[in-house]
């Protein structure tokens, strides 16, 4: 028995289940331009003609999502600018705080392509037939994405002094801009993300989540370790330095 076989097609969906299925979708079709527009940018930024290549090439899978998702939505009979509206200001809100560190950038970049995986695996399991068939098509980019960031990650926590402090920081200012931009004064805040613990399996949900964040946040190895200072051959002025070795 296929995976999706369990799977209601659209028709056979209650009006509940098919307005928070609309809902999520929206979001999801939002982040999706929202990843696209990130991709153009970075490939605009890098340097090398080849690593301009591969945010190019992410930039037309991010599209494809977008479009995708877009063309889920109008079966599902929803209008797809409507759909999205609820999460721009949120999704807005994290993607415009600057970062300028570029190692917090790339464990954003990491983490969030991390997030979307996670949210694609439960969303396959609690949408129609259709969606859900497309959706492996997506997590299938999502997971050569994420394999991608990892390894520029890992490459500028080496090459860069205090790169793994720097990682730190970066997943803690991550935490912070992503609570900051959910906004809960607002009525477009958390809200409107509430439509996720109504399609079904929400444990599942919390649970990939937490978890995965964690899990890809110790496969960074980001614990504490010993600070290897400079060794100096005399004293400084004024001070007794002891080297550490
Ligand atoms: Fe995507
Ligand atoms: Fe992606």
């Amino acid at each position: 028995m296929s995976p999706t076989s369990t799977l209601p097609n659209v028709e056979d969906l209650n009006p509940q289940k098919r307005l928070a299925l609309i809902q999520v979708l929206g979001a999801i079709t939002y982040g999706e331009l929202k990843a696209y527009n990130g991709a153009m940018e970075q490939s605009k930024l890098v340097e090398s003609e080849q690593d301009k290549k591969i945010y190019r090439k992410i930039a037309a899978e991010e599209l494809r999502h977008h479009k995708g998702f877009s063309r889920r939505l109008e079966a599902l009979g929803a209008d797809i600018e409507r759909a999205m509206a609820p999460y721009k200001d949120s999704l807005d809100s994290y993607h415009s705080s600057k970062v300028t560190d570029p190692i917090a950038g790339a464990v954003a970049g990491y983490l969030g392509e991390g997030i979307a995986s996670d949210m694609l695996n439960w969303l396959k399991k609690v949408s129609d037939v259709e969606t859900s068939q497309f959706i492996d098509t997506v997590i299938e980019d999502e997971t050569e994405h994420e394999q991608i960031a990892i390894e520029k990650l890992k490459d500028l926590i080496a090459s860069t002094p205090l790169g793994w402090l720097k990682a730190q920081i970066g997943v803690q200012q991550m935490l912070f801009r992503m609570i900051r931009a959910s906004n809960p004064s607002s009525v477009k805040g958390p809200r409107s993300f509430g439509a996720f613990l109504k399609l079904g399996r929400s444990n599942d949900l919390v649970y990939a989540l937490t978890t995965g964040m964690s899990k890809r946040v110790l496969s960074l190895d980001l614990g504490p370790r010993p600070l290897k200072l400079p060794k100096f051959a005399g004293k400084l002025p004024g001070l007794a330095f002891a080297s550490p070795r």
